[in-house]
């Protein structure tokens, strides 16, 4: 039976919660362990749906993967690994976006691998064409079947000169993931450096791979014939810290992030003080509070890392809605990551989308039919809504914009928000919101 949330809003969040493993690492630095000759151990592992995609994953190619009583430490075995059946395979179809990173590890371990249709956040098209070309230069022979892709590599896999059209985060995991056991030295050109990626090249590197980072986004890779196991604590979520500030921004409250790590945030605060965000750095996390007055509007435009990131976008437009005065939100990183807005207008907020990059930079959606600017009025009163949750970041945004409105909200299909937000619904009780979960 699906789950109802009804949120009764208008009340500022107060307290603290724990973020913990970011979902942009976690499963995939349990993807890296199939690599490995000896188990691995990750720390700081949060219990949220795509950690559970992914152990199923691994559990029926043979990985023996075991978690302590507080989730937070994961063992994980790839000693005794095998091709896994397709109908099994196919039970995890369209759940999440990991399983393409399974197409390296799996080609080195048993010289195929077979990949279910993806899932992921419906914000744009969000095509797989990089990855099946990098994996085609390192060797690697691609069957697009009915219900998935089945990939072997009959002559091995080889190291080779790469470059990306655009540095996609999944495919310079899915380059690394493959490179570190090819024969050979690999270069990619035009490389994600997201601070996830980083934490991903320090797993392998514990393993024994030889990785280098120019400043210019080129990784070299330099081939090994085997790799041994890792232990490693996961970086935290930042988009969740940056969720979590958002919310504290628009509520009026104060949330203390346990867990929130100031250096992967930069550009975000920035952002975040000049709206009227303020913020306070420990040894253990961050303090985010609204610092009072009205919120100013700006113009912002998300990109890749070090830039303002895309998963901070949808929470930060619900904070824009409350600044006085008119924001300009260009995404260039997605081309329909906007969809969310229309449950903001709903609410009260006022927000036109536009097919023009309004930004001060053209990008690459310009000269095509995306709505992918966004002009933001404020302040605007939210009111309660019905609301069915369309996407990870939007569904929390919605939540944030519930919170704060006026009168009662009934959210549905928050089963999205688990993907990414470990225990959400027992922080937002911790933080003093009024809420009911029944059944529907
Ligand atoms: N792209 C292609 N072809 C490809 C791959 C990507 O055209 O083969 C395009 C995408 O359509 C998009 C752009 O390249 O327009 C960037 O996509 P990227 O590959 O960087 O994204 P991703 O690896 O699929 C990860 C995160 C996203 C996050 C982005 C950007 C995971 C599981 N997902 O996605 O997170 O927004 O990087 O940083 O790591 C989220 O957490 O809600 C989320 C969507």
């Amino acid at each position: 039976m699906a789950k109802l949330l009804t949120i009764q809003g208008g009340k500022p969040l107060q307290g603290e919660v724990h973020v913990r493993g970011a979902k942009n690492l976690v499963p995939k630095s349990m993807v890296a362990s199939l690599l490995g000759s000896e188990p691995s151990q990750l720390r700081n592992v949060p219990e949220i749906k795509d950690v559970e995609i992914v152990t199923n994953l691994l559990t029926i190619h043979g990985v023996k993967v075991d978690r302590d009583s507080t989730g937070g430490t994961m063992s994980l075995d790839p000693r005794e690994t095998y091709s896994a059946e397709h109908s099994e395979i196919d039970a995890y179809a369209g759940d999440s976006r990991i399983p393409i990173l399974f197409c390296g590890p799996l080609m080195h371990k048993n010289g195929e691998a077979f990949i279910p249709d993806l899932g992921g956040c419906r914000i744009g098209d969000r095509p797989i064409d990089y990855h099946l070309e990098v994996l085609r230069n390192f060797g690697a022979v691609v069957d697009k079947q009915p219900n998935g892709i089945h990939i072997s590599a009959p002559k091995g896999l080889r190291g080779a000169k790469l470059e990306l059209p655009y540095p996609s985060v999944g495919a310079t995991e899915q380059v690394l993931l493959t490179a570190v056991l090819a024969e050979g030295i690999t270069e990619l050109k035009n490389a994600a450096v997201e601070p996830e990626i980083h934490d991903l090249i320090a797993i392998l590197q514990q393993m024994g791979a030889i990785i280098t980072v120019y400043t210019d986004r080129t990784i070299r890779i330099e081939g090994v014939a085997r790799l041994s196991g890792f232990k490693h604590r996961a970086i935290s979520d930042r988009n969740e810290s940056a969720s979590w500030a958002s919310a504290a921004l628009v509520t009026k409250g104060d949330i203390y992030v346990r867990g929130a790590a100031q250096r992967d945030l930069t550009a975000f605060l920035n952002i975040y003080r000049k709206i009227g965000g303020e913020f306070e750095v420990d040894d253990e996390g961050m303090r985010f509070w609204h610092a009072g007055g009205p919120l100013k509007p700006l113009v912002l435009e998300t990109d890749v890392h070090p830039g303002f990131m895309t998963d901070w976008q949808q929470p930060m437009v619900v904070a824009l809605t409350q600044a006085h005065g008119v924001s300009i939100v260009h995404e260039t990183v997605y081309e329909n990551r906007f969809g969310f807005t229309n449950a903001l207008k709903r609410m009260g907020a006022s927000i036109q989308l536009h097919r023009e990059c309004l930004g001060s930079n053209p990008c690459r959606f310009g000269q095509r039919n995306f709505l992918h600017s966004a002009v933001i009025s404020g302040p605007s009163e939210l009111k309660g809504a019905d609301i069915d949750i369309p996407d990870l970041r939007g569904g929390f945004s919605h939540l944030i914009a519930a919170l704060a409105a006026k009168g009662t909200s009934n959210v549905t299909g928050i089963e999205i928000i688990s993907r990414g937000y470990e225990h959400f619904i027992d922080k937002i009780a911790g933080l003093g919101a009024e809420i009911t979960i029944s059944e529907r």
